[in-house]
């Protein structure tokens, strides 16, 4: 018989600097209908992406404290820029599994012969991680880091559609001197614009990891013998942010409940409104 203080009934940790881990979040209550989740987002230091490693991985650190003194089964840091800066240091911390994200290249090297442009923070690139990932592929040379800061930002400000993302992306992707045949989304921000970003590069595949991880997050609980199967009862997520504006509330909610051909719908009464600061 399961007992209360089952530690499968725990919630999963969610993390990002802001609004991209909800498009992992999303992903993962899809893949997930019997778990919930707690959703932090360090608002009131984002963006990540720009700021030097050592900060990055001690935001990182601090944020996902929070969470882990909540109570979290699991830590997924749905943000690449912290995921390269301190998930090394985040699993020797903690004894929990603690999942990351890093930008899709295995799938888009698999299946598309072509060049490969990889979206991403300027952090991500630089980051040693990222020299690691394409140190694993022996045609390495038709992978092209597209460093795009500023960007995170302007999604959040502007949004999927707008015309600050729109010509925003027309100056990044004007400095590419190839044709590529895939881009990869290396930051979990960028999920949330697939679509402006097809409409400006027709005929081009783009891969994101999101889908990736939730089905790793999904087998890593089923493993540890973490996984909840019965359907969980809503609202199955809540959300904490560093600031806790009403601003912050407004914003989540709209990507929360966004339509997106690539993210999967989420249901309003499975979200717990009136996030806290911590
Ligand atoms: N969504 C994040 C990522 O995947 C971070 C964006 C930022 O804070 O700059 O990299």
């Amino acid at each position: 018989m399961r007992q209360i203080s089952d530690r499968r009934d725990l919630p999963i940790g969610v993390f990002d600097s802001g609004v991209g881990g909800i498009s992992v979040l999303r992903e993962a209550m899809a893949v997930l209908p019997g778990e919930r989740f707690l959703f932090y987002g360090d608002t009131a230091n984002a963006p990540y992406g720009e700021k030097p490693a050592d900060l990055i991985r001690n935001l990182t650190l601090r944020a996902t404290g929070e969470l882990i003194a909540r109570g979290v089964k699991a830590l997924l840091v749905a943000c690449n820029t912290a995921t390269a800066a301190g998930i090394s240091e985040l699993r020797s911390r903690y004894d929990i599994p603690v999942l990351g994200m890093e930008p899709a290249l295995k799938p888009a090297m698999a299946n598309q012969p072509g060049y490969v442009v990889v979206m991403a923070t300027p952090a991500t690139l630089h980051l040693d991680k990222f020299c690691t990932l394409l140190s694993r592929f022996h045609d390495a040379d038709r992978v092209f880091p597209l460093p795009c800061p500023g960007l995170a930002r302007l999604i959040e400000t502007g949004g999927p559609g707008s015309a600050v993302v729109a010509d925003a992306l027309r100056s990044f992707l004007s400095s590419i001197s190839v044709v590529p045949r895939a881009i990869v989304l290396g930051c979990t921000h960028y999920s949330f614009i697939a679509q402006d970003i097809a409409a400006l590069m027709p005929g081009t595949a783009i891969y994101d990891g999101n889908r990736g991880t939730a089905l790793h997050l999904r087998h890593t609980l089923e493993r540890g013998g973490l996984l909840c199967e019965r359907p969980a009862l809503s609202p199955r997520a809540a959300f904490l942010s560093s600031d806790g504006s009403a601003n912050t509330q407004a914003l989540w909610e709209r990507f929360t409940l966004m339509d997106s051909p690539t993210i999967p719908k989420a249901d309003p009464g499975d979200f717990s409104w009136g996030c806290f600061s911590v």
